[in-house]
């Protein structure tokens, strides 16, 4: 029995009240995420996790970025309940096709690696989005970043939601204000906003995500003020005006592959690659002021991001009955 119910039997036996208690389920720290929920049930789940991911790692270093931002596209629509992770089939439409996940959400491939090792571990035991959110540290450690406990015991969904995918995940177009909402309407503030954006020290970006800061909005050849004029014109060489839509550019130009505090640095020096990371420091005093902070102080940077990474970890989960345990994460458990 966990703490909380144990806690509830206690008082409410107290004041004679156990049968209404007894009414309600009893389910161990429901609603609760924590760090040791499969310590007695897959002990090496964490260990199993960490492996495959390293291994991915090693074999393409991008996949460390990929990983990390599966688990924010999963988190951002409907919670952290792996509904990104199921193909189309039958009612479900996959969040895959959406604006922001298609032809650039990657990294399946390795979560079915990671599953597959859990089920022969532990059958039906570890949730695919409980292998998000320890996939997403363990890239962030390998890439150089901080390192945090993960709270851990979402279950997965058995639907999906394309409109949700295309509506909340924050678009690099949007303005400032309309991400912040995006971030506020899921329970996270304006320094969840800064710090976590930082993801964008490792992994890329495509031409189509920023191509209208280089040609102007109507493609009138106005390149973006708040854009480093030399380095706009490096990016136009490989980013032309029409074509070369999925060309791939590094996000953050000193140490792409390294998870450090140069995408701020970058920032100051008016070289973010996307319009949303220029925003944070063009449009709102609060933000700008984070965003020096960081460029200052990597520590700062690092403890404000784990910090907000198991806040973002902790959206809506599903836990207790509810959901289920896939057993492929691509696709909903059969009865
Ligand atoms: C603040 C709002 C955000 C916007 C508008 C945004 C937008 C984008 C865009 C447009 C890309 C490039 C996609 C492409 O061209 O294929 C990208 C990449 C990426 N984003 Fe974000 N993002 C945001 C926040 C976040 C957050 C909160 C995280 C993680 C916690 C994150 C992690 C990443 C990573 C790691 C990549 C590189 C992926 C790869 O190389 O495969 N982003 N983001």
């Amino acid at each position: 029995m966990g703490i909380s119910s144990m806690w509830c039997v206690m008082v409410l036996s107290l004041i004679a009240l156990a049968p209404i208690c007894l009414s309600h389920k009893i389910d161990d720290n429901e609603g609760n995420l924590y760090p040791q929920f499969y310590d007695h049930s897959c002990p090496r789940a964490q260990e199993i996790v960490k492996s495959v991911v390293e291994r991915a790692v090693a074999k393409e270093a991008r996949m460390a970025a990929s990983l990390l931002r599966l688990h924010f596209h999963d988190c951002f629509v409907k919670g952290c309940d792996a509904s990104l992770l199921l193909d189309s089939s039958g009612s479900i439409t996959s969040e895959k096709r959406s604006n922001p996940n298609r032809k650039s959400a990657r990294g399946f491939e390795v979560i079915d690696d990671i599953k597959k090792a859990l089920e022969h571990e532990c059958p039906k035991t570890v949730s695919c989005a409980d292998i998000l959110a320890l996939a997403a540290r363990d890239s962030t450690v390998l890439a150089g970043g901080p390192n945090w406990e993960v709270p851990l015991g979402r279950r997965d969904s058995r639907d999906a939601s394309l409109s949700g995918s295309n509506n909340n995940i924050p678009a690099p177009n949007n303005t400032f204000q309309t991400i912040l909402t995006k971030f506020k309407v899921v329970g996270l503030d304006l320094v969840d906003m800064v710090a976590l954006s930082g993801s964008h020290t490792i992994g890329d970006a495509r031409c189509t995500s920023f191509r209208q800061r280089l040609y102007g909005q109507n493609g009138n050849g106005r390149i973006d003020t708040t854009l480093d004029q030399s380095y706009a014109a490096e990016l136009r060489t490989r980013c032309p005006r029409s074509g070369g839509d999925q060309n791939l550019f590094i996000m953050d130009i000193i140490t792409p592959r390294k998870f450090d505090n140069n995408y701020y640095k970058n920032i100051v020096a008016s070289k973010g690659l996307l319009n949303s990371d220029q925003v944070m420091w063009t449009k709102n005093e609060a933000s700008k002021k984070l965003v020096e902070q960081y460029a200052e102080d990597m520590g700062l940077f690092f403890d404000h991001f784990a910090k907000s990474m198991v806040k973002m970890g902790n959206i809506s989960p599903l836990t207790g009955s509810r959901g289920e345990i896939r057993r492929v994460c691509r696709r909903v458990n059969h009865f």
